[in-house]
This record gives structure tokens, C-alpha cells and sequence, in this order.
């Protein structure tokens, strides 16, 4: 496609390096698409004729559909996906082949083409988190009433709902879903048209093509669109970030089926066994989700290591840009699928749970906040006050309502046998009714809100 001005063709080294066609064969739907979309526009523009244009179209057509037949053929010397299916497109219709690359060049070809690739892949992203959200939702419903110990540093802080701490994670994916929003709606103009990367001298129309593609519009400088990966780097931040969430929530699974805090049986399906001991069962899924939020990470460092040095416009440094996007998008695919799996069909022991709020002094503030309220003193003096409370009870090996009344007055007078009512973990969590606390009722408000927000009501 560029022999012309060279006496020799390219060692095997050169080849292999340069031949990216084993990964970004990836991109043959986006790149007939985009091929279609600039035919057609040559052909309205006068800038090839309308039967050279309709030939190129159903040439493009054919070529597609042999891809879908059998694949796409990987052949280095056609370096790229763009060459691949010119190449066919030339043996299947001729030398009119050679009109469907004037006013173009792979620069806006391959900018264009993995824009329209990350664009599905973000909503490919969106659909699977909305189908977590519902997940999350339904579950937090069930158990808008269990309780639980909630913690700060792994240690026993204050009780909560389960219903409160699963709606945490509908929340983060909240955001996630609207950085992918973000990112789509930064993204979507067309780069194509801008050519090499100075435009073209033909009398093309660019909102043509944007329009054809689903784009917004054209991109406005034609050097920043051949050199532009921005919208990769931002798929590849909301990725990561969301794969992060992902990867909290199932190390909360993993801790929660071990056996010391029995907190859930984990689906058979999300887990397996051990070949040697055989009464495990592992979390792997879940392991695997926390490994490749690692992984998804290193995707984003590798594209913005790829960029940071490169002058304008087109390097082939950014030809490294679509393995770590590609990489990226699979994992978190899987992650995210995994994720939902395990909040859909995860077995909540709520009595385990609720056991375990009752450890570890959970109701302490609620002691605090008691003296507070019905004795009026600084909360200052009443965290000092409990904390002798916690004392004397840790030495006894009793929970803080197992203490006698005589033995709390001793500690401080003012304390009455009302004191007992608040530190129930039913009467903590419910006292806990301020915007967005962990109270039933407010747990089953924003449940009933997220339902309207998924269309679920
Ligand atoms: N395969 C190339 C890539 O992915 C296409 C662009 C090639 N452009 C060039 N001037 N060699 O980046």
C-alpha cells in the first residue's frame, strides 16, 4: 500500500513489529462503518461518482460479511485492520478499490474506528452496571431491616442494616455509570475527515459522516483529532475506578465467607473447590475481581505512559493504545458480571450478623448519644463517661446492657433504667434516621427511590 518510493520491502523484524492486525482485527465492524460512512459522503460530495461509491459500499459489505463468516485473516505484511480489509475490498471489486481512501488517511481511519469501539464498550459498561444496581437494590430491600456490625478499621464500629451497607455500593456504582456518562458524551465527535492530520483539500462534508456514525459532530482541529486519545485515557479512568468498587465489594465477600465471620454463603456457581482439601470452597471469583481491578489499573498507567512524551501529531507509539483498552474492557465485562452474579444469589446469615453486632461494644454511642440527650451533658464528657462503662463490662465479659443498673449509677449517677432502651442494636440503627442514616426507614426511602430510578416501580 506504500511500496512506491522504497527499494526494499520491510525485514522480518520490521514486519512483526509493525503488524498490529493480530489485535486490532478487533475493530473490522467500526472500520467497514466508518468505510461505508466516508464512501457514501464521497459519492454526495462528487469527490468519487455515485456508482464507484455504490461498488465501494457493497464491496465493503462483502468484505464484512466474510469476516463474519470466517474471521478476519491475519496477514503482518497487511500490517493493520485498515490495510486488511482494503486489500480484500481491492481483490473483490478491482482498482476502484483504490478511490475509497482519497480525502482520508489511517490516522483519522484508526481514531475514528477505536472511538466508535470504546463508545460501544461504554455502553456495554452501563447496560452491565445497571444490571448490578438492580441487583443491589433487590437485596438491599430484603434486608432494609437485618442488622449488622458496621466497622471502622475492620473493628466493630456501630450496628447497621445490610440493606444500608449493599446500597453503599449501589451509590459508588451511581457514579460510575455517570463518569462513563461523561466520557461518551466527551467523546462523541468524529475524527473523521481530518486525514494525515492537516485535513484535506477535497470538498468534503464532515457532518455528513459524524451523522452517519452517531456522532454529535465533527472534531474541530484536525491535529488534535489524529492525536487525540483522550476518550481512550477516560474509558480506561472510568474502568478503573469502577473495577476499584468492584474490587471493595468483593473483598467485603471474601471476608464474609470466611468461617470466623460466616457473614454469607457465596453461589456454588461463583465459587470452587479445593483439589486437595475437601470441604473448601473458595472465593475465586471474587479474588478475581479484586486481581484484575489491579490489572484494569495498570491498563490505564500503560495508555497514559504510551502519550505523555508524544509531540503532534501522529506517532505509532498510539498504535499501543488498543491492547490495554481491549484488555481493560474485557476484564471489567467479566468483573462485572461476577459482581452481580454474587449479589443476586449471595445467602445472607442474618443471624450471624446480627450476632456479631452485639459484639465488640457496638452500642457504646448510643450510650454517649443517651447521656447527651436525657442528661445533658457535653458529648465530650459522656465519651468518657461510656468508655469506663466499656471498661468495667469488657473486664466482667459482658455486653454493655448486661451490666446491672446499680453498677452502671456508679459510674454515673444520672444514668436511669431508660438507658436500656437505646442500646438495643434495633434501637441503634433505628435512632440513626438523619439523610441517609442507616434506619430502616430511611434505607427503604432511597431503596424506593433507586427502584424509580431503574424504572424497577
Ligand atoms: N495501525 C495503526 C494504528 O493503530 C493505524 C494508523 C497508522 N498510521 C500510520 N501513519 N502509520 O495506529
Amino acid at each position: 500500500m506504500w511500496g512506491g518510493r522504497f527499494a526494499q520491502g520491510p525485514s522480518a523484524i520490521m514486519r512483526e513489529i509493525n503488524a498490529s492486525i493480530p489485535f486490532d482485527k478487533a475493530l473490522w465492524r467500526q472500520d467497514i462503518a466508518a468505510s461505508k460512512a466516508h464512501v457514501a459522503m464521497l459519492g454526495a460530495c462528487r469527490v468519487v461518482s455515485g456508482e464507484d461509491a455504490v461498488t465501494i459500499r457493497d464491496g465493503l459489505d462483502a468484505v464484512g460479511a466474510e469476516y463474519e463468516a470466517s474471521g478476519v485473516p491475519e496477514d503482518w505484511d497487511l500490517e493493520d485492520i485498515h490495510m486488511t480489509t482494503e486489500s480484500r475490498l481491492a481483490q473483490l471489486i478491482g482498482p476502484v478499490a483504490g478511490r475509497l481512501h482519497t480525502a482520508r488517511s489511517r490516522n483519522d481511519q484508526v481514531a475514528t474506528d477505536f472511538r466508535l469501539w470504546v463508545r460501544d464498550a461504554i455502553d456495554q459498561a452501563e447496560a452491565g452496571l445497571q444490571a448490578l444496581q438492580v441487583a443491589l437494590v433487590m437485596r438491599a430491600g430484603e434486608h432494609a431491616d437485618s442488622i449488622m456490625p458496621g466497622f471502622t478499621h475492620l473493628q466493630t464500629a456501630q450496628p447497621v442494616t445490610l440493606g444500608h451497607h449493599l446500597m453503599a455500593y449501589y451509590e459508588m456504582i451511581g457514579r460510575d455509570r455517570s463518569r462513563f456518562h461523561d466520557a461518551r458524551k466527551r467523546m462523541n465527535r468524529s475524527p473523521l475527515g481530518s486525514a494525515a492530520l492537516a485535513g484535506t483539500g477535497f470538498p468534503i462534508d464532515r457532518e455528513m459522516t459524524a451523522q452517519a456514525l452517531g456522532f454529535d459532530g465533527p472534531t474541530a482541529n484536525s491535529l488534535d483529532s489524529v492525536s487525540d486519545r483522550d476518550f481512550a485515557l477516560d474509558y480506561l479512568m472510568a474502568a478503573s475506578q469502577c473495577a476499584l468498587h468492584l474490587s471493595r465489594l468483593a473483598e467485603e465477600f471474601i471476608i464474609w465467607a470466611s468461617q470466623p465471620f460466616g457473614f454469607v454463603t457465596l453461589p456454588d456457581a461463583l465459587s470452587t473447590g479445593s483439589s486437595i482439601m475437601p470441604q473448601k470452597k473458595n472465593p475465586d471469583a471474587a479474588e478475581l475481581v479484586r486481581g484484575h481491578a489491579g490489572r484494569i489499573s495498570g491498563c490505564l498507567v500503560s495508555l497514559m505512559m504510551t502519550m505523555k512524551g508524544l509531540p503532534l501529531a501522529y506517532s505509532k507509539d498510539m498504535q499501543d493504545d488498543k491492547p490495554p483498552v481491549f484488555e481493560a474492557a474485557g476484564l471489567l465485562a467479566l468483573s462485572i458480571a461476577a459482581i452481580a452474579g454474587m449479589v443476586a444469589e449471595t445467602k445472607f446469615r442474618t443471624e450471624r450478623m446480627r450476632g456479631a453486632a452485639e459484639l465488640g461494644f457496638a452500642t457504646a454511642t448510643d450510650l454517649a448519644d443517651w447521656l447527651v440527650r436525657e442528661g445533658d451533658i457535653p458529648f465530650r464528657e459522656a465519651h468518657h463517661i461510656t468508655g469506663a462503662a466499656v471498661k468495667l463490662a469488657e473486664s466482667r465479659g459482658v455486653a454493655l446492657d448486661q451490666l446491672p443498673l446499680d453498677d452502671l449509677k456508679t459510674i454515673d449517677s444520672r444514668i436511669d433504667e431508660r438507658v436500656f432502651n437505646a442500646l438495643s442494636v434495633e434501637a441503634s440503627v433505628a435512632a440513626r434516621k438523619s439523610h441517609g442514616g442507616t434506619a430502616p426507614d430511611q434505607v427503604r426511602l432511597r431503596v424506593a427511590e433507586a427502584r424509580a430510578a431503574l424504572g424497577l416501580e
